[in-house]
């Protein structure tokens, strides 16, 4: 069986508007291989859920997806995903058996006329349980182990009547029953208080050695990126600019887009108001983007003639470490 799980190549997710094509994802590529964490870092608006949403084949109107996204099955076959129906029955079995997600809004996953518990047990059914009593039986243990409180009563409530971090909570019980071979985590702690986030991290890693499942983890938080991840992808309006494992990213950053959020995270002792040695400028919206550096317009090291001029490819800095910058060209 390959190493790799999943390849994305080229992945282009464009949205064709009134006001031009809005590219939320260009030209992005890169590997998930089996039993490792893949972090995707970068801004509000960089790309990370648009590039969830391509892999799943959930982009919603008017957007096109093009590109590669090769699932390698663990019949050994490789699928293009891309290829595939978004409402066919193969998307469908691979959405939920083989890819699962947990979203970022938390109320969308679950139908809000059925209890958790019976949305819960029902997945178990899916999955080969056949005892009701068992079933009901799981599904309280699971709840229990994502951190919600007296899991006996909240597993007859419905969605609406659990707070936004304990629907939160359910639902990574709920893709931890579909036991993916990759998880997609779009943000799925951003919600909850540190003690729960730290809970659901460790109960996602303790997961991921049990299964020897995938994850790729969304998120604008270094911090969780360091605990959680293996390789990095840092994403700036829509491109990859800076790629590797994670300790080249936190040890050696290279591109002035990490540098600067890196800068960002506060360090032990410093109090929230030290903190703001941010990155100037926000992120444009990526409506007709000129084909050059997305971050030159925000660069301290803004080359003109350079920087503007095309988008620099990526250069490999070290074994695994790439970095798409005229300063490493
Ligand atoms: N359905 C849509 N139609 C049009 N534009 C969209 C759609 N979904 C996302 N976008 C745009 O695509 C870009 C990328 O959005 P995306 O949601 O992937 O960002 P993100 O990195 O997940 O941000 P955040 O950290 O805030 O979740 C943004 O400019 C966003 O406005
Ligand atoms: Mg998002």
């Amino acid at each position: 069986m390959s190493d790799v799980l999943l390849e994305v190549k080229n992945l282009r997710t464009h949205f064709q508007l009134e006001e031009g094509t809005l590219k939320a994802v260009d030209d992005v590529s890169f590997t998930i291989p089996r039993n490792r964490t893949l972090g995707v870092v970068g801004e509000s608006g960089c790309g990370k859920s648009v590039t969830a949403q391509s892999i799943l084949q959930i982009i919603p109107k008017p957007g096109t997806v093009s590109g590669e996204i090769l699932l390698h099955r663990d019949n050994g076959g490789v699928i293009d995903i891309g290829q595939l129906d978004p409402d066919g029955e193969t998307m469908r079995e691979i959405r939920g058996r083989e890819i699962a997600m947990v979203f970022q809004e938390p109320m969308t996953a679950f139908s809000p006329v059925h209890t958790i518990g019976n949305q819960i047990t029902e997945a178990l059914f899916v999955h080969g349980e056949r005892s009701k009593a068992m079933a009901r039986q799981r599904a309280v243990e699971l709840l229990d182990e994502v951190g919600i409180p007296a899991p006996d009563r909240r597993i007859d409530e419905y969605p609406f009547q659990l707070s936004g971090g304990m629907r939160q909570r359910s639902m990574i019980a709920m893709a931890m029953i579909l036991k993916p071979r990759l998880l997609i985590a779009d943000e799925p702690t951003t919600a909850l208080d540190v003690t729960i986030q730290a809970q659901i991290l460790r109960l996602m890693k303790k997961l991921q050695r049990e299964s020897g499942m995938s994850i790729m983890f969304i998120t604008h938080d270094l911090g969780v990126i360091a605990n959680m991840a293996d390789e990095v992808a840092v994403m700036y309006m829509g491109k990859v600019v800076e790629y590797g494992s994670v300790r080249q990213i936190f040890k050696n950053p290279q591109h002035p887009y990490t540098k600067g959020l890196l800068r960002s995270i506060p360090k032990f002792g410093e109090s929230v108001g030290d903190r703001l040695a941010t990155i100037d400028g926000t992120v444009p919206v990526p409506i007709d983007p000129p084909d050059i550096c997305p971050f030159s317009s925000r660069c301290a090291h803004f080359i003109p003639g350079r920087c503007d001029a095309r988008m620099p490819p990526p250069t490999e800095i070290e074994p695994g470490h790439t970095v798409n910058c005229v300063l490493y060209e």
